[in-house]
């Protein structure tokens, strides 16, 4: 028996990315979990912030942007980049966290976060309690010690990423391996 329990803008899990704007002389960064991948060609990620954010103004500057995953054992750093708005401080002075220069984009990355996209604002979308940024991804980073055997692709147990679980407002992160995708299914019919 399921309880029906209204409209929601609840998925479980979410991800809890650090989106950075502005340049390397003058950024902000904010908490976004509210967020995913949404094309493959060219790939494509789409961000929902609301309108008062400082992160949302510096993006508008360069029309760029990084998302940046923390890792599960800085869920402390990644909280204040949410609870605090640069509104009101310098998050970067006031965590100790720091800026690395993009590749592609002027938007800089936080270099404390092992797993980063560099990202390129194509579309805005008014949603009315938040505005979707429809964005290119236009490079990625992985430090070396999160990749596998090949060197190639990142391995999430490595990165062991922080989630976001929305409701209950906690971070966790992931679990054990199941299965492998595209292939458990062949056991079915
Ligand atoms: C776990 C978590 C997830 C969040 N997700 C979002 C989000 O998806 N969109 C958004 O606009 N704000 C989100 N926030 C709130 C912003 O991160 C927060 O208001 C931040 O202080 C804004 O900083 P800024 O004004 O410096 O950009 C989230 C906060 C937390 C703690």
């Amino acid at each position: 028996m399921k309880k029906r329990l209204g409209p929601s803008d609840r998925l479980y899990p979410m991800p809890a990315s650090l989106i950075c704007g502005g340049t390397m002389e003058e950024a902000d960064a904010c908490a976004v979990a509210w967020m995913g991948i949404c094309a493959t060609n060219p790939p494509r990620v789409a961000v929902a912030l609301r309108e008062s954010r400082r992160t949302l103004e510096l993006i508008r500057v360069t029309g760029t942007f990084t998302v940046n995953t923390p890792r599960a054992d800085d869920a402390a750093y990644a909280d204040f980049f949410g609870i605090v708005s640069g509104h009101q401080r310098d998050k970067f002075a006031g965590s100790g966290w720091t800026l690395e220069p993009s590749d592609l984009v002027e938007a800089p990355r936080i270099a404390e976060c092992p797993y980063q996209l560099e990202c390129r604002v194509e579309q805005e979308v008014e949603l009315g309690s938040h505005v979707l940024l429809i964005a290119e991804v236009v490079e990625s980073h992985a430090e070396e010690g999160v990749l596998d055997a090949t060197g190639e692709k990142v391995d999430v147990a490595l990165l062991d990423p922080l989630v976001y679980i929305a409701g209950s407002r906690e971070y966790r992160r992931l679990g054990e391996k199941v299965a492998d995708a595209y292939t458990i299914g062949k056991t079915i019919g």
